[in-house]
């Protein structure tokens, strides 16, 4: 099925956890947006809504005293169980984003990256759960780039109504840019094309850079 960004994202999660991680471990954010994300962060507790196999919750994980990884794939979630095993901080939680098995005013800080999930019912959840002065972070892609004209089905529109609706729920936006680097050409022609349904000889480089979005929430 083609969701998303119009991709095979939801039938690698499923089968090809370590697929997926090698596309997430790829990503590399500037040190002008990795300062921006710590400068932002705020309070002991973590959330990481849609968290795939956890890269980000680890890296940023040292930040916190605790951290809870939330995803609705059990299979990412698994591969990341196993990864991060000797991360204690990391606490999982297999639910949809739209019903976040947390307490009211419990998490201090929510990330999300790359996420997809119901919006409408995910926003209100994430700002139930959240603590007064606690924020919200959320990474996205901006629109086209050299990387996302790439993607065969990408949906534009959907990109911008997404940003909007973040927008309109008192959501900041500031741009930044993600580097995304693969080991060679062929691993990126290969995860490339698997995960995103990219043809092989449009890959001609094995590093590209993401222009990304970053919006964020503070709750009152
Ligand atoms: C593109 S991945 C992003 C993963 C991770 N944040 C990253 O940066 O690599 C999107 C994630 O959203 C998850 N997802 C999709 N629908 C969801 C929902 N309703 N609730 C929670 N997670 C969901 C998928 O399982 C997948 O892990």
């Amino acid at each position: 099925m083609k969701r998303g960004f119009g991709t095979n994202f939801h039938t690698v999660y499923k089968n090809n956890a370590d697929l997926y991680d090698v596309f997430s471990s790829s990503e590399i954010f500037s040190d002008k947006l990795t300062n921006r994300v710590r400068e932002l962060f705020h309070g002991d507790i973590l959330l990481d809504v849609a968290c795939g196999t956890c890269h980000k919750t680890n890296l940023f994980s040292k930040y916190f005293k605790k951290a809870y990884a939330l995803d609705i794939s059990e299979s990412l979630l698994s591969y990341a169980r196993d990864k991060y095993k000797k991360n204690n901080k990391i606490n999982y939680l297999l639910s949809s984003a739209s019903k976040i098995p947390l307490l009211d005013n419990s998490v201090d800080t929510i990330f999300i990256s790359w996420g997809s999930f119901p919006l409408s019912k995910t926003l209100k959840e994430m700002n139930r759960v959240l603590v007064p002065g606690g924020v919200i972070i959320r990474i996205g892609i901006e629109g086209r780039d050299n990387f996302t004209e790439l993607f065969p089905n990408l949906d534009l529109k959907r990109v911008k109504r997404i940003q909007k609706k973040f927008e309109s729920f008192g959501f900041f936006r500031e741009d930044y840019t993600v580097d995304i680097k693969f080991d060679s050409i062929k691993q990126a022609q290969y995860i490339l094309s698997r995960i995103l349904g990219v043809n092989k000889k449009l890959v001609t480089s094995n590093s590209f850079i993401n222009n990304v979005v970053l919006l964020y929430y503070k709750k009152q």
